[in-house]
């Protein structure tokens, strides 16, 4: 197999030509994609149809444990996709329609535009994700980066020396309800207490260090809820400026793969009540977690 690496931006992300994930993949090949994941922390692989989900998580589960879903964590909802390994990033419903306006998972799927890292409301967080199209609507629906590695560096020494040791406090329901999403019910918020997790870590596969923030982070730890909250304001902020971010126009069948040790997210809006976007999500975790 030989790779070909095009950047999609001065500073990280890049499309891998020659690969094809649906394929029998040698050690060197997969070697070769993982050191490219380690320094851009952003890669495309692109297919001529969508993988398939068995190959989907076949090809996932070499970055990392995979995480397994449980039952759907919306009460009174259903899965669309049987596999645990994956997660629906559609605005489908379990027989595949569009979302009704009142379903309380749009409302949440819609958080996802706010700028964040996947799972950080976890005390063991997610590695890679890595998501595919299989329905892409015919405009809006990019999915925007940043490279927290990046930010970090660009930072003011004195403002690095000021928040290096602070602890930051994740929620899962925070970001949902900041979002515009319902609160949650005391059956569902009790399904994911938050988590605390250092500001600045190292990112070790390439060896940086790296901003770790996202709409999930609710406070700083210690800290009034004020002050906090005004920290993280501008940090996010400052990682999120234009010079950082990279926006990813879908074609179908890519398979996106992200770092969420170094980089924040978000979805941009379509027209989610007119067309289908079918998008699906494995996800790695730092180590592995079996959850009830
Ligand atoms: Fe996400």
């Amino acid at each position: 197999m030989t790779i070909e690496i095009e950047k999609l931006h001065p500073l990280y992300a890049a499309r891998i030509h020659g690969v094809d994930i649906r394929k029998p993949m040698d050690a060197a090949s997969l070697a070769q994609i993982k050191a490219v994941a380690a320094e851009y922390v952003v890669c495309v692989i692109g297919h001529d149809t969508p993988p398939t989900n068995d190959e989907h998580i076949a090809f996932s589960a070499k970055f990392g444990p995979l995480q397994r879903g449980k039952a759907p964590k919306i009460a009174g909802t259903e899965m669309r996709i049987a596999h645990p390994e994956i997660l629906d990033q559609s605005n489908l419903d379990e027989v595949g329609e569009i979302y009704s306006d009142d379903d309380r998972r749009l409302a949440y799927k819609r958080a996802n535009r706010l700028w964040h890292t996947d799972m950080s409301f976890y005390d063991v967080r997610a590695t890679y994700s890595l998501l595919a199209a299989h329905l892409v609507p015919p405009a809006g629906a990019d999915t925007e980066f940043t490279d927290m590695r990046a930010a970090w560096d660009a930072l003011p020494d004195a403002r690095k020396a000021e928040i290096a040791h602070l602890e930051v406090e994740h929620s899962y329901w925070y970001s949902r309800v900041l979002g515009g999403g319902p609160q949650p019910t005391d059956e569902e918020r009790i399904t994911r207490p938050p988590a605390r997790h250092a500001i600045v870590h190292l990112h070790a596969p390439s060896n940086r260090k790296a901003l770790y923030l996202a709409s999930h982070a609710q406070n700083i730890v210690g800290w009034p809820e004020e002050k906090g909250r005004a920290l993280i304001d501008e940090l996010i902020a400052f990682a999120t400026q234009p010079r950082f971010v990279y926006a990813h126009q879908w074609r179908l069948g890519d398979i996106l793969i992200w770092d969420n040790l170094a980089t924040m997210h978000r979805a941009t809006p379509f027209d989610d009540r007119t067309f289908r976007r079918d998008m699906r999500r494995t996800t790695c975790r730092e180590r592995e977690i079996i959850d009830a």
